[in-house]
């Protein structure tokens, strides 16, 4: 039974159906109670990405990461799933706090702070944070009798989205001497950490990471350096945007594995982000206006690359975009964002049925990295996230 069938368009209805069976009739009347541009969020579809990641990594502990989707919504349902969390400004630490998630269920991984930040995190009460230089690791003289580190290590990755490498992490040759500074000024260094990149196609990536930490773990150790006690694989876990097939309890086999070789008494953490909520948000736009340009049609949206859409820009992101419930041949076309900016384009070769003003584009695949790096430039307004299933 299709959702229109049933009748059921109140807004509580709409609001318990999966993303997957919600109907033009249904999107439609969102748009008419909450206007557009939308974002829906399908809290389902966040506990399902997250019992899929827990069950391909079963001994590590998932601290999801907000910055690419923070929102109460996913806050809460992921705390209700258990989830620990990965912090990493002061807006996180409200955001985390408001919820009512317990400090010691959390870890601030931004390798560079103010101190005034590192207190914001502290009056909170989380208590475990990442350095990644001599620099960061003399700011927490002060706090050395309430704090434990980790210390970032960085292993470049050219493949990805984004090689966070490039601007975080210690050399591995620099490792040991940060960490014999931090035995020296009487503070808890008991962690490694990395992040291999986001959206790491390549598990081997993760496994070369765990071996070189491995390895520097032994190192520490054969120094008589304090012990390292956990290590935190960072975020990275990939989804597929496309057709292509990704199963992630395969992508992590491998993984399981190299941390198989661990000694058992090491903890084991991950900060994943894009991996639980990209496939949790489905974007609605309008189509504003159009004209023929240079042979083709141009449609502009509601919504673009400084709104929704900023993921082309500031993630390399490419969406599966398709067009509510309008039939016809399609033809070369181009959608673009409301803004007077001309890189406001969402895809210049794009096949497309003719559309008229006021249909709707949908779009899968926007929860990572999308309206977390949205602005309202030109004072067109953010979309508006409208959160199922919670
Ligand atoms: C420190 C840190 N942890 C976790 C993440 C989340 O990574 P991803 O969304 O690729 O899982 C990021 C992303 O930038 C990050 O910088």
């Amino acid at each position: 039974m299709k959702y229109d069938d049933i009748g059921l368009l109140a807004n509580i209805g709409v609001r318990h159906l999966p993303l997957s069976m919600i109907q033009k009739a249904s999107i439609d009347e969102l748009v008419s109670i909450h206007g557009s541009p939308l974002l829906l969020l399908d809290c389902q579809v966040l506990r399902e990405q997250y019992q899929l990641l827990k069950h391909a990594l079963p001994n590590v502990t998932l601290h999801f990461a907000l910055k690419p989707l923070p929102h109460d919504a996913v806050v809460k349902t992921l705390l209700e799933q258990g989830a620990c969390f990965d912090l990493a400004s002061n807006g996180e630490v409200d955001m985390v706090r408001k919820q009512g998630v317990q400090p010691a269920h959390t870890i601030h991984t931004h390798p560079i702070k103010r101190d005034s930040d590192i207190r914001y995190a502290m009056d909170y009460g989380c208590r475990r944070f990442v350095i990644d230089s001599l620099n960061e690791l003399e700011k927490f003289i002060p706090y050395k009798h309430e704090v434990s580190l980790f210390l970032r290590l960085s292993f470049p990755n050219a493949d990805v989205f984004s090689d966070l490498s490039k601007k975080f992490g210690c050399a591995l040759e620099d490792a040991l001497h940060i960490v014999s500074r931090a035995q020296a000024l009487g503070i808890c260094l008991n962690g490694l950490s990395f992040h291999v990149g986001s959206q790491t196609q390549d598990a081997q990536r993760y496994v070369f990471a765990i071996e070189k930490s491995w390895q520097l773990i032994k190192q520490i150790k054969d120094h008589h350096l304090p012990a390292i006690e956990c290590l935190d694989i960072g975020g990275g876990f990939p989804i597929a945007y496309g057709d292509e097939a990704l199963n992630i309890e395969t992508f992590c086999q491998p993984v399981r594995q190299a941390l198989s070789k661990l000694d058992k008494s090491i903890q084991v953490l991950a900060e994943p982000g894009r991996f639980i909520v990209a496939p949790a948000v489905m974007s609605v736009a309008s189509v504003m206006g159009q004209a023929m340009r240079g042979g083709k049609p141009w449609y502009y949206l509601d919504d673009g690359v400084y709104g929704s859409f900023s993921g082309i820009l500031f993630d390399h992101g490419h969406y599966p975009i398709d067009v509510l419930n309008v039939q016809g041949p399609k033809v070369p076309s181009v959608l673009a964002g409301p803004t007077c900016d001309s890189i406001d384009v969402i895809d210049e070769h794009i096949m497309l049925p003719k559309l008229r003003d006021g249909d709707l584009i949908v779009t899968r695949m926007m929860g990572a990295y999308t309206c977390a790096t949205a602005t309202d430039f030109n004072f067109f307004k953010k979309a508006n996230i409208i959160a199922l299933n919670e």
